[in-house]
């Protein structure tokens, strides 16, 4: 479970990112953080890994006291939260099997264990064919997926996914949030925050918005029907790809 509790974040400008925000967020929920450009969706982001602290209020983030957590906890709980950040933080001399691997690096996992994780999940995120390539070479769908692949690889029960549509096609913004939506299937919490309007609209899930540092609407969702319509889009893609392929055959 996620907790933000009366919290408020002054910026040493002087500027209130975040002020005497509360939200709950429910092990396995899916919900999007929709507000204008500066209302303070990456501040509640970085609150919840410790990257900023509070100036007031509590944070916890399963079971762990984010603020006052013990300094030997804290890669403990970072291991829990996998990010796409929203300027990705890719290393650009390192190809894409290396930035998915360093996680695993850090987590002193031995090489053949990382070898078989990396594919796995490369291959769920669709980038098994450009493992050695670099960032450059990739396309900015391409480089979305590699920063999904290096947040999901330490098998993460949250993630928080900072615009992970912008600037991309409405194409690839669907095979991006399909991505998470699969992975929010198998169990994993996710907080999206987004500008996308018709991947708010048509997922239906919990949406969150926020004004100038405060939450103005908290919408349920209704994801059980809408989640469906989503997996439509999905499976209706699918099937133009197997239709291409079929062609592709013929031809
Ligand atoms: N390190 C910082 N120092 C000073 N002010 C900051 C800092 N980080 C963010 N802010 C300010 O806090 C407010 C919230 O910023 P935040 O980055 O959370 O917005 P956002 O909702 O993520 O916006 P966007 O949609 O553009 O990404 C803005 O007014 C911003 O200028
Ligand atoms: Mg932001």
């Amino acid at each position: 479970m996620i907790k933000l509790d009366k919290v408020s974040k002054k910026f040493g400008t002087g500027v209130f990112g975040l002020s005497d925000v509360s939200l709950v967020v429910d092990r396995g929920e899916f919900i999007f953080l929709v507000g204008p450009t500066g209302s303070g969706k990456t501040t509640i982001l970085k609150l919840l890994i410790r990257d900023i602290l509070p100036t007031e209020g509590s944070v916890v983030v399963s079971d762990f006291d984010v603020v006052n957590i013990k300094k030997n906890n804290l890669p403990i709980l970072r291991k829990k939260i996998g990010v796409i950040f929203q300027d990705l933080k890719l290393l650009f001399d390192r190809t894409v099997l290396e930035n998915v691997s360093l996680p695993l690096e850090v987590a002193g996992k031995k090489p053949e264990e990382a070898i078989k994780l990396v594919d796995d999940v490369l291959e769920q995120v669709g980038l098994l064919d450009h493992k050695d390539k670099f960032p450059v070479q990739l396309s900015g769908g391409e480089l979305q997926r590699v920063a999904i692949a290096r947040a999901l690889i330490l098998s993460p029960e949250i993630i928080l996914a900072d615009e992970p549509t912008g600037n991309l096609d409405n194409d690839t913004s669907w095979e991006i949030v399909n991505i998470l939506t699969d992975i929010n299937k198998k169990g994993t919490t996710i907080i999206m925050a987004t500008h996308n309007e018709d991947v708010i609209k048509t997922l239906g899930k919990r949406v969150v918005h926020i004004e100038k540092g405060k939450i103005v609407k908290d919408e349920k969702g209704h994801s059980s029907f809408k989640a469906s319509e989503g997996q439509v889009k999905k499976d209706s893609k699918k099937h133009k790809e197997e239709d291409k392929k079929e062609k592709d055959e013929v031809s």
